[in-house]
């Protein structure tokens, strides 16, 4: 079989363009024969050229956005990230007819669904598997795989530095800034780290994989977000003695005519399907009318599996015509999830006897207790807390109580209130 060649121009040569050039390297001639397309990067703009990049040919690098975008190639693939220039980049690109492969999950959440209008517009294909779960192919799965069935509910982990650093502080005892110093030193968090750690990357995803399982378009603010900043290893020691695992959560559930919408640290029992999913793994579980329950789960984030993903695309779009449609209904109502739950409440105080204060105030709110315990600190850079686990409640009478005991006085510094699954 004669090879068709395909004319890549590649925006950035980071973490996953790095991946990309050397995954086209290396299994160039598999796609040949799989695909009929010979893969070719024709040029690839980067920042700076004299940073050493193993495996890059230095004749393919430039600063000129131009020099990539209009160079006749047949695909633009972008990966520089942010919204700017990227958003320019892929507008320009679409408007002249050629098909873009991204992995910008914080554009394509801002702007996705002008984007994808802007590529129908144009017949062209707008390809952006690897901007959620890094090498797991959840957004074909909803695109094509599930597509006969009425998605009920989506729940994973999504974002892999927020994963890697739990499991770091669950298994090894290693400190949050240290494990967050290891997840940036593997490539797997934003530039920006507090995208990740404050839950805004996971928030991101959410709203991409929600607006393709519900068909919806979904407001950008529509996600509750919360981050894992505040966990301590002590918390992760209570939850363990409790028979349970804080994970990073992401849930877009449909209540009656509308979805609620998100993301937040929860203790799940450590039996649950997606308490053992580790390190930078994420996962989804999909539930749908016709299917069921289905766990898709593997790398997250990192070089090669995001380049996995982006490749995917290329080699689709390559083989495929047609997939023209923005395919959103319209604009879906958003709830705010109030579900029944038991919380652990962590306050920091300054004087432990603030458990009797600190109870009353949530019995006063209907907030059940457990059990609740005054921790002395064990010595002077640790702080002195109340714990508490309550009996199953509403999340707006525990923010009430958490409204009412910060109005107190009683506590010293941010604590935490995470909710507990069944
Ligand atoms: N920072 C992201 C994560 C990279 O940790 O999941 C992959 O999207």
């Amino acid at each position: 079989m004669v090879a068709r060649k395909l004319k890549i121009g590649l925006l950035g040569c980071g973490t996953v363009g790095g991946g990309l050039v050397e995954l086209v390297g290396k299994n160039s001639s598999l796609i040949r024969q799989r695909a009929g397309v010979e893969l070719s990067i024709t040029k690839i703009l980067v920042r700076d050229p004299l940073k050493d990049r193993p495996g890059v040919e230095r004749a393919l690098l430039t600063t000129h956005p131009e020099k990539v975008l209009d160079n006749g190639c047949d695909m633009v693939v972008e990966l520089v990230g942010g919204i700017e220039p990227a958003r320019t980049f892929i507008q320009h690109s679409l408007a002249r007819g050629k098909h873009v492969v991204t992995a910008n999950k914080a554009l394509l959440a801002l702007d996705g669904f002008s984007l994808m209008k802007a590529a129908e517009l144009q017949k062209v294909r707008l390809g952006f598997e690897a901007s959620v779960c890094g090498g797991i192919p959840i957004i074909r799965a909803l695109r094509n795989g599930l597509v006969g069935n009425q998605i009920q509910r989506l729940t994973g982990i999504l974002n892999g530095t927020c994963n890697y650093i739990l499991t770091r502080m669950t298994e090894d005892r290693v400190e949050f800034d240290a494990a967050l110093a290891e997840a940036q030193a593997k490539g797997f968090a934003e530039a920006d780290p507090t995208l990740d750690i404050d839950g805004h990357d996971a928030a991101q995803k959410l709203k991409i994989l929600a607006e393709l399982a519900f068909h919806s378009r979904v407001a950008a603010d529509a996600v509750q977000t919360e981050g894992i900043r505040h966990i301590t290893a002590d918390d992760i020691q209570v939850a363990r003695e409790l028979g349970y695992v804080i994970k990073h959560i992401a849930t877009a559930e449909v209540a009656d005519d509308s979805i609620a919408l998100e993301v937040h640290p929860v203790l799940l029992p450590a039996t649950d399907q997606l308490a053992s999913v580790r390190d930078e793994n994420n996962a989804v579980l999909v539930r749908g009318d016709a299917v069921g329950e289905m766990l898709f789960s593997g790398k997250g984030a990192g070089s090669l599996p995001s380049a996995s993903a982006v490749l995917s695309d290329i080699v689709d779009i390559a083989c495929h015509k047609g997939g023209f449609s923005a395919s959103f209904g319209g604009a879906v109502r958003t709830a705010v999830p109030d579900h029944s739950a038991r919380h652990y409440l962590r306050f920091p105080v300054s004087d432990p006897s603030a458990i009797g204060p600190i109870t009353n105030i949530l019995e006063r709110n209907g907030v059940g207790i457990v059990r609740a315990a005054a921790v002395w600190a064990k010595n002077a850079s640790a702080q002195n807390q109340v714990r508490v686990l309550t009996q199953a409640c509403c999340r707006s009478a525990v923010e009430n109580s958490l409204r009412d005991i910060a109005a107190s006085g009683l506590e010293k510094g941010k604590g935490i209130a995470l909710r507990v699954a069944e």
